[in-house]
């Protein structure tokens, strides 16, 4: 899919893969509509990309309020008759025992992760299939196809986003929208607060820059990938992971008893 003059919206814009993402599709000419629940990072992201010549709009909302992605789509298509590509990738994390999460911080997690993305998608999707053209894609994670100890409501919530991305490709087949699923593994983001980065710093994980992350994924939207995952050997232990789980269960044991200390930091 050609990315120039496509009017493309980011959820999670102002976050450190949403930002870099936000600079990389103004650098190929598309016109953002970015969304995120940090206004002022929002407003200086624009100021930042609009000095470049871009086309930016910017609409602070808190996708964890039931009513905001219907208002925000609304909005949306009020002021600009719709958006070419949705890329759903405000996301938040949790880490830690799961018996020591609070129902509070996995509705609100649920909420962000999986509805605002979902129903997003679905108020916006009408706009695209009349047009015949359109394209959603949901930023998931490598942790979306391997469940990882001690981010386990995190875990449940991107495998939520690898089948809603898989059905409605399907579903939405001859369509002339299509759907881009895109897993990356840690990478070097606010999402990763103290703990989690200490944490994948002494179990040895390999990591990724935002912007790195950030190009992969407009190869994906520029390749019509329907599925991208991103980092060796990642991507090959999501594959021995779908055929032989047990190996794999083997494998993470002892990074688990590495990690079970950070977890039970907090
Ligand atoms: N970083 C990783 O290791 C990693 C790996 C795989 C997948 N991912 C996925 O990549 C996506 C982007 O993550 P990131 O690493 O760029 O995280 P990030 O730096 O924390 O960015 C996420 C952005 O979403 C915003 N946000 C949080 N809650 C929101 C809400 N209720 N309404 C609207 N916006 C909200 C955040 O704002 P505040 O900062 O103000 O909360 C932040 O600007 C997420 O879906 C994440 O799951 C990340």
């Amino acid at each position: 899919m050609n990315i120039y003059n496509q009017r493309i919206m980011i959820t999670g814009a102002a976050g450190g893969i949403g930002s870099e993402l936000a600079r990389a599709l103004a650098e190929k000419g598309a016109d953002l509509a970015l969304v995120d629940i940090d206004a002022n990072k929002l407003g200086q992201l624009k100021r930042a990309l609009r000095e470049r010549g871009c086309k930016v709009d910017v609409f602070p909302c808190d996708l964890a309020a039931p009513d905001a992605p219907q208002r925000l789509s609304e909005q949306m298509i009020a002021s600009t008759g719709g958006v070419d590509i949705l890329i759903n990738c405000a996301g938040i994390a949790s880490f830690g025992l799961f018996d020591q999460q609070t129902p509070e911080n996995m509705e609100k997690l649920w909420r962000i992760n999986v509805l605002a993305p979902m129903q997003l998608t679905r108020a916006l999707l009408p706009q695209m299939t009349a047009r015949r053209h359109g394209r959603i894609v949901n930023v998931g994670s490598i942790f979306g196809s391997i469940g990882f100890a001690y981010f386990t409501t995190y875990s449940a919530s991107k495998f939520a986003m690898r089948g809603f991305s898989e059905a409605l490709r399907r579903e939405l087949e001859d369509t002339g929208v299509c759907v881009t699923y895109i897993a990356p593994r840690y990478t070097k983001t606010p999402l990763n607060d103290g703990v989690v980065s200490r944490m994948a710093q002494a179990v040895g994980m390999n990591s990724d820059e935002p912007s790195v992350v950030a190009q992969h994924v407009v190869r994906a939207i520029e390749k019509d990938s329907k599925d991208y995952y991103i980092g060796w050997p990642e991507c090959l232990f999501v594959r021995i992971n779908a055929v032989l789980p047990r190996l794999v269960d083997g494998a993470l044991r002892k990074q688990n008893a590495k990690t079970r200390p950070f977890a039970t930091q907090e």
